[in-house]
């Protein structure tokens, strides 16, 4: 019998930020793939409405809204999702923002913010989510990293130090987890048209000079990491494990 490598039936996956943008486009692959997919974000009724979407294309979804900052809901949201549901498989650690401050702007606070979000949470629903995959000897992570690690633009280094971070994160718990059956890869997205961009749409020589910059001479679109998010929650990837897959249109290997 022919196996499809990317199935996803019987998986159950948590999105954070899956309200929208890429974390939605990643949310809507993994349900169209078979996983129950749970939608996570601070607005209810934003994923319900969501939630509806995937259902009405014939996926299955559910909401579990907390703040990936706020420890204790954090942990109280897996343990809820495993007992519901009877295991978290999938975690995709994908909700993040930035300060578009410069260096002498950044005040201590919003450091610690954006770290808080882009790091931090991510170390702590891994931890969460990774003790029940290692006990059922199955499970995949996937942080979201950004082509900024490499490249970056100036005004960002709070983002840029939280993503470097994850991806170092990435390659410890991969090694940690590896002959655990548990996985832990990254994908790096370049320039994706989505709210965290809205101030580039509101320029247009800037949004412009982004394009002209991407070799494929254009944005990347909300679910263009969906395919893989797809890859690497499945088992078309079983032997790939600390990976950062690029998905920028060649942005980062371009002069
Ligand atoms: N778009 C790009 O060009 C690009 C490029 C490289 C990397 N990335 C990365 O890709 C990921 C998704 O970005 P995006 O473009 O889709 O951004 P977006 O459209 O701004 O969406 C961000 C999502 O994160 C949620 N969120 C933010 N803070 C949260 C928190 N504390 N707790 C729970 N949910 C939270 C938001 O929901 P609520 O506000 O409703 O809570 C929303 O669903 C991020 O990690 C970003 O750094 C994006």
């Amino acid at each position: 019998m022919k196996k499809n490598l990317f199935a996803l039936d019987g998986k159950v996956a948590l999105v954070t930020g899956g309200s929208r943008g890429l974390g939605y486009g990643m949310a809507c692959g993994l349900a169209d793939h078979g996983a129950l997919v749970v939608l996570n974000g601070r607005v209810p009724d934003t994923l319900e409405a969501r939630r509806r979407e995937i259902e009405a294309r014939g996926g299955k979804a559910a909401v579990a809204s907390f703040d990936v900052c706020d420890r204790k809901a954090a942990d109280a949201a897996i343990a809820d999702i495993e007992r519901r549901y009877g295991s978290l498989d999938i975690l995709i650690n994908n909700a993040a923002w930035g300060v578009p401050h410069d260096l002498f702007e950044t005040t201590d606070d919003e450091w610690r913010s954006v770290l808080d979000v882009a790091l931090d949470s991510c170390f702590r629903l891994s931890r969460s989510a990774a003790r029940g995959m290692v006990k059922r000897g199955w499970g995949r992570i996937v942080n979201i990293s950004s082509i900024n690690t490499r490249i970056s633009r100036g005004t960002n280094t709070a983002y840029v130090t939280g993503k470097t971070g994850l991806e170092g994160l990435t390659r410890g718990l991969a090694v940690e987890l590896a002959s655990k059956g548990v996985t832990v890869n990254a994908i790096a997205p370049g320039y994706m048209e989505t709210e965290i961009n809205d101030d580039f749409k509101a320029d247009p020589p800037r949004y412009e000079w982004i394009r002209n910059r991407t070799p494929m001479k254009r944005w990347g679109q909300w679910d263009e990491i969906a395919g893989a998010a797809i890859y690497l929650s499945s088992d078309a990837s079983a032997f790939v494990t600390g990976h950062v897959l690029v998905v920028d249109g060649g942005m980062s290997i371009a002069i």
